[in-house]
């Protein structure tokens, strides 16, 4: 159904004939904007904004691009289209038809999924919020501002199913949802890495190739649902998602390339010099990488799940791309995992397919990761150098699952706790670090102008030149 633009909501929902459900949901739409408005983007609100709008939901053209001011984003409620016919894909009730209400049984655990993706939304946006007042470009600005406009439409998409499936608990859960805060000491977003405050874009180049990422992990396993409203709204999401990995993706490698020219100019790979020339030196990028790589690995959570192997099980949270693997049932199959062993060292162990699911889910993003890592090790061997990015073991600095109580350097070799603190700086962003790529935020708003740590992007926004005025500051 094309995307209704009337309504005070837009949406390809049939908004207007659920009168009960649009007056929830105009009932929440002002505390959103209140939301934005307090803790969205800092500044730039009454700026025009070069932003995609979603026009349909299908593959080709559902965008339109043009001038807007964020708070009048057209924020709505947008669900791929319904398949007929569509049956369960996976699990116990492999090949019934799916459900278009939550079963009774399964209203819980769905809704905490819901609400668990639906808090990462918002809580993102909290996140970078003061990232417009160190943009290396126009350009930048305008894709954070995209991306924050839609990361706002996502938590649209969730709060959606709340109020359509949840009655009053999804009601409470939606207002619960604009309660917490990323940061707060007292009311804090659910999950711990969105609670941490991104103050500068190198980690939001990071934080968009590898914490979205998840994401898309995450929105990929849920697409797969039975309950066909958070499939259909999961598919649409993904299609949004993407433009998100586009940032991170293109954002690293220009910073990769802005380094090696520097590097080539100077014959030299030597940090000091390195730094001294404002750019970032390949082995803090390193540093950077292991950190946002690591502090994702718990998202997937534990190696071996009884949840998991339930929602599997009930046809609730699936794989991604479940068409891919040979058994959908997984009923008594079985898979090797690496496990640590009491000598301190790695062993295979057998376990269930079904308990495995978490680490299947793993794997796949870590593959994925793995495209952009190639694409940069290209440009540094291009360039004439000898250093490899390599994303760290997925052992390295777990906080839950098997390697929880297990010290790890990057590569996955066990260490002694007082060899880890000594190397920790080899490992992770030092402060030193920290401070240094925080002396290069300075905002360049100047059209076409970057910011000298950062290469200018091969094109613009919408076949747009790169030196677009995509904010305009007037
Ligand atoms: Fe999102
Ligand atoms: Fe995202």
């Amino acid at each position: 159904m094309m995307i209704n633009y009337q309504e005070r909501i837009p949406n390809n929902v049939d908004l207007g004939n659920d009168r009960r459900l649009q007056r929830a949901l105009e009932h929440w739409q002002p505390r959103f904007l209140e939301w934005w408005q307090e803790l969205g983007p800092e500044g730039f609100q009454a700026n025009d904004v070069y932003l995609r709008t979603a026009t349909s939901v299908d593959a080709k053209g559902w965008a339109t691009f043009g001038a807007v001011k964020m708070p009048d984003y057209r924020w709505g409620i947008f669900l791929a289209d319904q398949q007929e016919g569509r049956t369960i894909g996976f699990g116990d009730e492999f090949g019934k038809p799916v459900w278009q209400q939550v079963p009774g049984e399964y209203r819980s655990i769905l809704r905490r999924l819901i609400v668990t993706q639906g808090d990462t939304e918002p809580a993102s946006v909290e996140q970078q919020r003061l990232l417009g007042q160190t943009c290396p470009s126009l350009f930048d600005l305008r894709n954070l501002f995209q991306v924050n406009v839609e990361e706002g439409r996502h938590l649209w998409a969730m709060v959606y199913l709340l109020h359509a499936y949840f009655g009053r608990d999804g009601r409470e859960e939606a207002e619960d949802l604009l309660m917490r805060h990323s940061g707060s000491e007292d009311n804090p977003r659910i999950l711990g890495t969105f609670n941490e405050p991104i103050s500068e874009w190198l980690s939001f180049f990071m934080f968009t190739y590898f914490t979205d990422r998840d994401g898309k992990y995450q929105l990929k396993c849920l697409a797969e649902s039975s309950f066909d409203p958070l499939a259909r709204t999961c598919q649409f999401m993904l299609t949004e998602e993407a433009h998100h990995m586009y940032v991170g993706e293109t954002g690293i490698t220009r910073i990769f390339k802005r380094t090696l020219e520097k590097m080539v100019e100077l014959k030299s790979d030597d940090p000091v010099i390195l730094r001294k020339a404002g750019v970032i030196d390949l082995p803090t990028l390193q540093r950077y990488v292991n950190y946002w790589f690591s502090s994702c690995m718990d998202l997937f959570g534990a190696e071996i799940s009884s949840n998991a192997a339930i929602s599997f099980a009930n046809g609730i949270k699936g794989r991604p791309d479940e068409r891919v693997f040979e058994d959908h049932v997984e009923r008594d199959t079985s898979l090797e995992i690496e496990m640590p062993d009491e000598a301190g060292s790695v062993r295979m162990g057998e376990i269930t397919v079904r308990s495995a699911i978490n680490e299947q889910v793993r794997t796949a993003y870590i593959k994925d990761c793995m495209v952009g890592v190639t694409r940069w090790n290209r440009l540094i061997k291009k360039a004439g150098f000898d250093f490899t990015i390599e994303l760290p073991s997925s052992r390295f600095r777990r906080q839950i699952g098997l390697w929880a109580d297990v010290i790890t350097d990057p590569k996955g070799a066990f260490i002694s706790a007082e060899e880890y603190e000594r190397r920790r700086d080899e490992f992770l962003p030092s402060d030193s670090d920290r401070a240094f790529i925080h002396s290069l935020m300075q905002q360049v708003i100047e059209p076409g102008k970057m910011a000298g740590w950062i290469a200018a992007p091969d094109r613009g926004i919408n076949n747009m030149p790169v030196d677009y005025e995509y904010v305009n500051l007037k």
